[in-house]
C-alpha cells in the first residue's frame, strides 16, 4: 500500500488527480470506477482544469459510479447521477451514454443491483476505483454490519451516515433511508483503489481503516487486503496514522 500525505485538500485534490490522469493517458479506455460526496469535488475540478486545457481525453473512458440514493430521479439535485453531472461529466469531453450511475428509481431495485454487477462484470472491472470515506468506516454505501456484502445490494442507511449527509438536504427528513450500491466484491476487483480523505473528522475512520482489525464493523479495512491500494490524504486525515508510526510519502 502506498499513502501520499499532502498538506491539504487543494494538494490532496491534485495528487488523486494526478494518479487518475497517469490512468487515463496510460489507458485511454480505461473503467474508472468514480465516488461522490464533498471530499472527491476537488479531484473532478482539478481533472476538468487538465482535459479542458487539452493535456488527456476521456473520450473512450467508460466510469461505473459507486452508488445512488434509492427513489431519487437523476434530475434530482441531490441523487448521485445529478451530482456526477455537474461536478465532471458536463465539463469533460467524456460520452455520457458511457458513464453509469445505479438507477435509483428502478421499479425493481434487486434486479437493478444485478443488473449493475453483470454490467460492470462486462466492463471487466475498475482499472482505477476511486472512493471517499465514511467517518463510519464505509466505502460506496457499504454500512458498517456483520458481514461484508459481495454483490451491488440495496442498504439501509445508518443514522450515522444520514446525519452525516443532512448537510446536502433541507433536512435530515428528506435524506433517503436506502441506497442502491456496489458491493465489496466489484470495489475489490478493480485492479487499483484509490481512496482519498480530508479533514479531522476522517483521522479515526483512516486509522481504523488500515491500522485497525479487519472487519465489516469497518468496511474499508478490508482495502488492507487489495494488492495496489493508494490512499491519498491530507495531514489532519492521516494525524493518526502518522502518529502511530505508519510510513507515508510526501
Ligand atoms: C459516495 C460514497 C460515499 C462517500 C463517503 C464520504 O459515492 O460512496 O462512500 O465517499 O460518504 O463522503 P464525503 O466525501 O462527503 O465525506
Amino acid at each position: 500500500m502506498r499513502i501520499y500525505q499532502e498538506a491539504d485538500y487543494e494538494a490532496m485534490s491534485r495528487r488523486a488527480a494526478n494518479l487518475i490522469s497517469a490512468e487515463v493517458i496510460r489507458r485511454p479506455d480505461c473503467v474508472l470506477g468514480l465516488a461522490t460526496g464533498s471530499t472527491p469535488i476537488g479531484t473532478y475540478k482539478q481533472l476538468t482544469v487538465w482535459n479542458q486545457r487539452g493535456d488527456f481525453s476521456f473520450k473512450e473512458v467508460r466510469t461505473v459510479n459507486l452508488d445512488e440514493y434509492k427513489g431519487l430521479p437523476p434530475t434530482h439535485d441531490q441523487s448521485y447521477r445529478y451530482f456526477m453531472q455537474t461536478n465532471f461529466f458536463d465539463h469533460i469531453d467524456i460520452d455520457v451514454a458511457n458513464t453509469y450511475v445505479p438507477d435509483g428509481l428502478a421499479a425493481d431495485p434487486d434486479a437493478e443491483c444485478a443488473r449493475y454487477d453483470e454490467l460492470v462484470r462486462s466492463l471487466g472491472y475498475a482499472d482505477l476505483q476511486l472512493l471517499g470515506l465514511g467517518r463510519n468506516g464505509h466505502i460506496g454505501f457499504n454500512e458498517p454490519c456483520g458481514s461484508y456484502v459481495k454483490e451491488t445490494h440495496v442498504v439501509d442507511l445508518t443514522q450515522s451516515t444520514i446525519d452525516a449527509n443532512a448537510r446536502f438536504f433541507a433536512s435530515a427528513d428528506d435524506v433517503p433511508r436506502q441506497a442502491l450500491t456496489m458491493g465489496i466484491g466489484c470495489i475489490m476487483a478493480a485492479r487499483r483503489v484509490l481512496l482519498i480523505a480530508s479533514g479531522a473528522d476522517k483521522a479515526d475512520a483512516v486509522y481504523n481503516a488500515f491500522c485497525g482489525p479487519i472487519t465489516p464493523a469497518c468496511p474499508a479495512s478490508i482495502l488492507q487486503l487489495h494488492n495496489d491500494m493508494v490512499l491519498v490524504g491530507d495531514k489532519a486525515a492521516l494525524s493518526k496514522l502518522v502518529a502511530a508510526g505508519v510510513a507515508v510519502c510526501g
